[in-house]
């Protein structure tokens, strides 16, 4: 077609006055919508949960975003049927059409954008700039995927004297979407868009703490003209019905981004193949980090600083790609601890709708708990150097202050576990083959980081330091789709990049044809 070529979305640029009056303009309106109710939506209809969730705004407690259905078991059979019934209809459209929808609905992404980055945060409590930065995201993942799909559907042809070969793609059928609540918009989209491209039908299972953003994603999609029984909106509590998805002999793909715990679970409960299931399941999984970035000697520290500050701590340190590790060669290492806790002590705590909120609050209860006990903990084995105070904030929201630890043992849960929050472990190495080793000894491999200025230090780092996403010289998040391709391996994933040219491919089965003249 003569669609222009993929770009990426630009964000916004909030030092212009215009976009931060829009963006407060959008505040105050979807804080006027505040207390919804949302249902669940089952084969093109609206239904009631058998309960509802109370979605609460993690910066102020007191604020209710809305009140979500919450699926019963019966309604995530009742999806599962939905979806199987109208496989055969989508499989069969054409891929022009597919790949329309998902145009139409970036488009709806746009005229809303404001407000949609509005309820990320509120809902969520990611401030504006990464929030705008989702609803860009989830823009991306429109476009590429629909231009992806254009792209694997000519089909492959191979002629020899007598015989024509041809080699395409079908899609498999029903897919169970579980997204996290950290990139509310971005990932629920991306996952379920490349589904739905591919010619699945889909359930989407959001995470209970975003809901919300979840449902205004349904609405956009219903907007776009998603035929209705395409997409199943499902938001309920994973314990309850997300067994029932992913073992369910109906469904084909479930693709999942999360910890590594519900990853591996999933791995292995849609690996059983029960009585009356016709294929084997698909996972596709984006799992947890223990991402490190390497500070080199020669390293520009203006530079470092502020990439791994960004890096540990942008969004509370809320994301599989943070870093949580930085290992500092021994020559600059008191240089750069020193600047890494003043930039530090200089992030602003604040409610995520306030403009100047570099750190809002982390998600819910059961999160600040975990991370407040891991810090407890650490205190026992490693140096606490930095920890900023909340103050009176703790009585209004979610609010957990940043914490730099030194002296960690490089086998401690600090230097070896996903904390998912605002706490770094700085390590210490004797040179670069040091700092590889301290880098590469996780189970993880999603991102990684070095600043450095060392040509044959860069070469070594790019050869020797396995993960997933590798960035030199720069912040180790905010992957953009089709220019950094995003996921891991070792056990920070199953499957290849969202956002890059492989994804597609997990959601269909190659075919081939042969035929005889
Ligand atoms: N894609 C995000 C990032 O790169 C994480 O999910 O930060």
């Amino acid at each position: 077609p003569d669609w222009p070529a993929f770009r990426n979305e630009p964000h916004t640029d909030f030092s212009r006055l215009r976009a931060q009056e829009q963006m407060r303009a959008a505040l105050q309106r979807v804080r006027s919508q505040f207390g919804g109710t949302y249902p669940l939506v089952i084969a093109g209809q609206a239904v009631a949960g058998a309960r509802w969730l109370e979605s609460v705004n993690p910066s102020r407690l007191a604020e209710i975003v809305g009140r979500v259905a919450l699926a019963s078991p019966e309604q995530a059979q009742a999806a599962i049927a939905a979806a199987r019934q109208a496989f055969p209809r989508w499989r069969d459209t054409p891929v022009r059409e597919r790949a329309e929808l998902l145009r139409r609905l970036a488009e709806e992404f746009r005229q809303r954008r404001w407000d949609l980055s509005a309820w990320i945060i509120y809902e969520t409590g990611k401030p504006w700039r990464e929030a705008d930065a989702d609803v860009a995201e989830a823009i991306d993942f429109c476009e590429y995927y629909a231009r992806e799909m254009l792209r694997l559907a000519v089909p492959r042809t191979c002629h020899v004297p007598g015989e024509d070969n041809l080699y395409f793609y079908e899609p498999r059928g029903v897919a169970v979407v579980i997204a996290p609540w950290n990139f509310p918009l971005a990932i629920l989209t991306g996952m379920a868009t490349a589904a739905l491209v591919a010619g699945n039908t889909v359930i989407l299972k959001p995470a209970e703490q975003s809901s919300v953003v979840a449902a205004q994603l349904m609405d956009c999609l219903q907007a776009a003209g998603a035929p209705p029984n395409v997409v199943q909106f499902l938001p309920g509590i994973g314990e309850e019905i997300g067994p029932i998805l992913v073992e369910h002999p109906d469904v084909s793909i479930i693709t999942f981004t999360g910890s590594m715990r519900v990853g591996l679970w999933i791995q292995e409960a849609a690996a059983r193949t029960p009585p009356g299931q016709d294929h084997v399941k698909r996972v596709i999984a984006e799992m947890g980090g223990k991402n490190a970035i390497i500070v080199d000697a020669d390293a520009d520290l203006d530079e470092a600083v502020k990439g791994v500050v960004d890096s540990a701590f942008g969004y509370s340190g809320q994301k599989c790609s943070a870093c949580s590790r930085v290992i500092v060669l021994e020559p600059i290492y008191k240089a750069f601890l020193d600047r890494l806790i003043e930039a530090t002590r200089s992030l602003v705590i604040a409610p995520a709708d306030d403009p100047s909120c570099f750190i809002g609050p982390v998600i819910d209860a059961e999160a600040r708990q975990r991370i407040e006990s891991t810090i407890a903990a650490a205190e026992h084995y490693a140096r606490l150097v930095y920890r900023a105070s909340v103050g009176p904030l703790a009585q209004q929201g979610f609010y957990v202050g940043p914490a730099i630890f030194t002296d960690v043992p490089e086998d401690s849960p600090l230097a070896q576990e996903e904390i998912f929050g605002p706490v770094l472990a700085v390590l210490r190495a004797k040179d670069l083959e040091d700092a590889l080793r301290i880098a590469n000894g996780t189970p993880y491999a999603l991102t990684g980081g070095c600043y450095t200025r060392h040509p044959e230090h860069l070469r070594r780092v790019i050869a020797e330091f396995r993960v997933g996403n590798l960035y030199i010289n720069r912040k180790i998040t905010g992957a953009l789709v089709e220019r950094q391709p995003f996921g891991g391996f070792k056990r920070s994933g199953i499957g290849s990049k969202a956002g890059g040219p492989d994804y597609l491919l997990q959601f269909l089965w190659p075919r081939t044809v042969t035929i005889n003249q």
